[in-house]
């Protein structure tokens, strides 16, 4: 038992139908035996990446804001969930920074080639992308899937599994689909198992 699955709110609503689907797969990661965090990211006080490129040669980013604790948690993360609707095609602002921000995890990686996620844990880490669109277009994830692949990959998570719900604008409240909230719950529960499974 053990291990940290940590879960990133990419809507500013804690309440809606993220929120709601993020809370039913962080009970599934708990109830597989996982330790559970969610961070509300839109509130967090942050600026996006600025280009100083400090990190090139350092392990950490300049800039310090709110950020700053954020790294070491995301660096020892078991186990990641990322729940966010479509904006604009793709991830919503704030979200993005953060995934931005996360060049410290790049430099690192590809450009120093010491990578900061200890070896043991780089091939157990799972991410999780539960996605929800207003529309109902075969399309609408393309943009945002490419860039948490791209994030997963950065902070040495694999793409272990994904929730896409359209539609929500007809749906309005995921409440009204128990299937659906039993998906993320199951989703989360299976995640859980995988980071159980990882650290055996
Ligand atoms: C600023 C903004 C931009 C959006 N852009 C898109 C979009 O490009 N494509 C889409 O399918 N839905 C789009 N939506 C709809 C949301 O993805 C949808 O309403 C979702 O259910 C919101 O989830 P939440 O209530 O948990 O925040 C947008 C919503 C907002 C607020």
């Amino acid at each position: 038992m053990g291990g940290k699955v940590i879960g990133l709110l990419g809507s500013p609503l804690p309440e809606g139908n993220t929120a709601i689907l993020l809370d039913r797969a962080l009970q599934g990661a708990a109830d597989a035996g996982c330790e559970t965090e969610k961070i509300v990211v839109p509130f967090l006080d942050f600026e996006p990446c600025m280009e100083i490129f400090f990190c090139r040669d350092h392990e950490t980013c300049q800039m310090e804001d709110e950020m700053t604790p954020l790294y070491p948690k995301i660096r020892d993360l078991d186990g990641l969930i990322v729940a966010s609707p479509v904006m604009t095609m793709g991830i919503p602002g704030k979200l993005k920074s953060l995934m931005d921000r996360c060049q410290v995890f790049f430099m690192a990686k590809y450009m120093r080639r010491e990578a900061l996620v200890p070896k043991e844990k780089r091939k157990a880490r799972n991410g999780l992308y539960i996605g929800i669109s207003g529309m109902n277009l075969p399309t609408v994830f393309d943009g945002a899937k490419m860039t948490v692949a791209a994030f997963f990959d950065v902070i040495d998570c694999r793409y272990w599994g994904e929730l896409l719900i359209r539609d929500m604008d007809t749906i309005r409240d995921i409440r009204t689909r128990p299937d659906l909230l039993e998906a993320a719950y199951r989703k989360g529960k299976e995640l859980g198992a995988s980071v159980q499974a990882g650290l055996r």
